[in-house]
This record gives C-alpha cells, structure tokens and sequence, in this order.
C-alpha cells in the first residue's frame, strides 16, 4: 500500500506532527508550500472564505498512491488557502481513501474536518477518518500517542516501535 502524506506548517507546528506519523507510516512526508507569502490579513480572510493561494510544484498525480494524508493547521477555523490549492490541483485521487490531521490553536477540530471532509469528497475521494493536535500539545511532545493509534488505523496493523 503506497500512502502519500502531505502537510503545509508556517510556523512548524503541523511540520512535527506530519513528520512524526510520516515517520510511524515508514514515508517522506511532502510539503506544500506557498508561491509568495501575503500579509495576515489577507492569509485569514481566505481561509475564512475558502478560498486558494498559489503554491509551488508539488506532486498533484495521485495515480500511483493508494492512500492520501493530509497535515493541515486551523485557520479561521478552516484551512490555510495553500492546502485547499492543493486539494483542487489533485488529479487521478476518484475512489482513493484518505486522512486528516488537523493542529490548532484553541479551536475544537470539527469544523476544519468537515471543511476538508467536504473538498476532499468533492474529489471523488473515500473519507476514511482524521485527528487532531494542540499546539500547547505538539511543543510539550503529548501526542505521540495518538499519532500512533492514527498510524495504526491508516495501515490497518500496529505500530512496533523499535
Ligand atoms: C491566519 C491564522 C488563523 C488562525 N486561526 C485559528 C483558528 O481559527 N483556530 C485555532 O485554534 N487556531 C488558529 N490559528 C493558530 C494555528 O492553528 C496554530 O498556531 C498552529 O499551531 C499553526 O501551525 P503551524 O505551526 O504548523 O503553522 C491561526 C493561525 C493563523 C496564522
């Protein structure tokens, strides 16, 4: 099973969480990453609005994946413009399963799932499940734990920590 785990991180948050469940999916984790920076303002607002920003050549062919993963922070209580460019550029990704890992702030997860439950179904892609990490979290080392168990139902067998 060849599993592809993407993730966009400005401040390094989400690059650490995506990194640690690349490392337990035995994978090189890909980044998305911005073709110019905007001001916050403008960053927030699109995210508000779901909107897209351009993003640099990253690999968009998902025909020889089977499993899609994506690392996203919360951002207005969506997802950075840089992730939903992402997910309109997919091609060849109809019928494949997918996961979501969401790092916040102080936001419950919910809403940022749902927004990316609902691109990634517009892809013709199968929503198979998603967490979640704090950013108080993630700099304390707490979820590792629930990045294994995450592993663990992506590939459908356990985690042997060596
Ligand atoms: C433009 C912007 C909007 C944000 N909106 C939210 C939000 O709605 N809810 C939340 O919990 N955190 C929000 N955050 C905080 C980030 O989700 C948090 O700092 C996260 O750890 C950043 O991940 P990173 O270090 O990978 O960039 C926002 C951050 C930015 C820059």
């Amino acid at each position: 099973m060849k599993i592809l785990c993407v993730y966009y991180s400005w401040k390094g948050h989400t690059a650490k969480v995506a990194g640690q469940l690349a490392d337990l999916l035995h994978v090189t984790p890909v980044r998305i990453e911005p073709a110019h920076e905007s001001a916050m303002f403008v960053k927030a607002m699109k995210a508000l609005l779901g909107m897209s920003s351009p993003i640099k050549p990253v690999k968009e062919d998902l025909s020889d994946i089977d499993v899609l993963v994506i690392a996203s922070p919360v951002w207005a209580g969506k997802v950075p413009p840089y992730v939903n460019e992402y997910i309109s550029r997919m091609s060849t990704c109809e019928g494949k399963r997918c996961y979501v890992l969401v790092e916040m702030g102080g936001s419950e997860p919910g809403k940022a799932v749902s927004h990316l439950k609902g691109c990634l179904r517009k892809k013709g892609m199968m929503f198979a499940g998603s967490t979640w990490a704090r950013e108080k979290d993630v700099d304390a080392d707490m979820v590792y734990d629930r990045l294994i168990s995450f592993a663990e139902t992506i590939n459908g067998k356990k985690v042997v920590l060596l």
